[in-house]
């Protein structure tokens, strides 16, 4: 699906989020990379068009050792080259980029952090891709001694999460102040995303943005408790931290290996 509208992909961006995305990607790169080893071996998930690998190298630029980039979608992925080559400091290996599923891909090594942004609610599997990075991340458990290894892998997430409100929906118990700027917010993603996407990409697209905007909606506005939840074979992810932005409908969710 996204091989349909890599083309423009990056320009919807920009213009659904008045150009915000770029500050949402810099806070994912900054809440989940500023702690923790300072050595970083990065693994992006859903990496796209290599937004969030390209912030993480202008963001950190010495302290990268190796990163990672995996996606399905080979047209996504082509943007990566041109874009990251702006954005590499001199001398510094380029991402491995992957065209493969986080669900299945096996990876010859640990790495100290992992993002994913505004892509795990588009992986059909939320508990296979999670624990195949738990996998693939190291902790204190899976460390052959505190020296070599002090510092947990760190999980960051950047996604939409927010509960529609529809006029149908309000009541005199629910009504507040946030109210109107809910409902605005509401009809804006659920009629306007999909038409403006329809009118940027071509007439064939608009099933490409319902299906996004389905995926947003159906998001669960728990998640950080699914996250905790899950039982994998090598361990699970702790909560550390949820940060919001635009009234709570962009968060950025932070966990340690565990
Ligand atoms: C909305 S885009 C996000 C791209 C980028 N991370 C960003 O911040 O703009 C979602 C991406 O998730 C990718 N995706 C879907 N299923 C996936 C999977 N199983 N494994 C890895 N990536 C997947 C899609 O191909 C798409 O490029």
């Amino acid at each position: 699906m996204f091989d349909t509208i890599s083309d423009y992909y990056d320009t919807v961006n920009t213009y659904f989020t008045f150009n915000l995305d770029k500050s949402w990607r810099s806070l994912l790169i900054e809440k989940t990379l500023t702690p923790g080893n300072p050595s970083i071996t990065l693994l992006d998930v859903a990496t796209g068009t290599c937004e969030v690998l390209k912030t993480a190298y202008e963001t950190f630029p010495d302290r990268i050792l190796n990163s990672t980039g995996i996606d399905p979608s080979a047209g996504m992925l082509s943007f990566c080259p041109s874009k990251l080559k702006l954005a590499l400091p001199p001398s510094t290996p380029p991402p491995l980029l992957l065209t493969s599923s986080i669900t299945t891909q096996t990876f010859p090594h640990l790495f100290t952090h992992t993002t994913i942004s505004f892509g795990i609610r588009n992986i059909p599997s939320r508990s296979s891709a999670l624990c195949n990075i738990r996998s693939h991340s190291s902790s204190p458990l899976s460390c052959p001694s505190s020296h070599t290894c002090p510092h947990p892998s760190r999980l960051g997430i950047l996604e939409v999460s927010y509960t529609p409100h529809y006029l149908s929906d309000i009541t005199l118990s629910n009504l507040s102040l946030s109210t109107p700027l809910k409902i605005l917010t509401s009809y804006f993603v659920h009629y306007l995303v999909p038409s403006i996407g329809y009118l940027i990409n071509g007439f064939d697209k608009y099933d490409e943005y319902r299906h996004l905007v389905d995926s947003l909606e159906a998001f669960p506005a728990d998640f950080e408790r699914e996250v905790e939840g899950l039982k994998c074979e090598d361990g699970g992810w702790k909560l550390e931290e949820v940060e919001e932005r635009n009234f709570g409908t962009i968060k950025v969710y932070t966990f340690t290996a565990v």
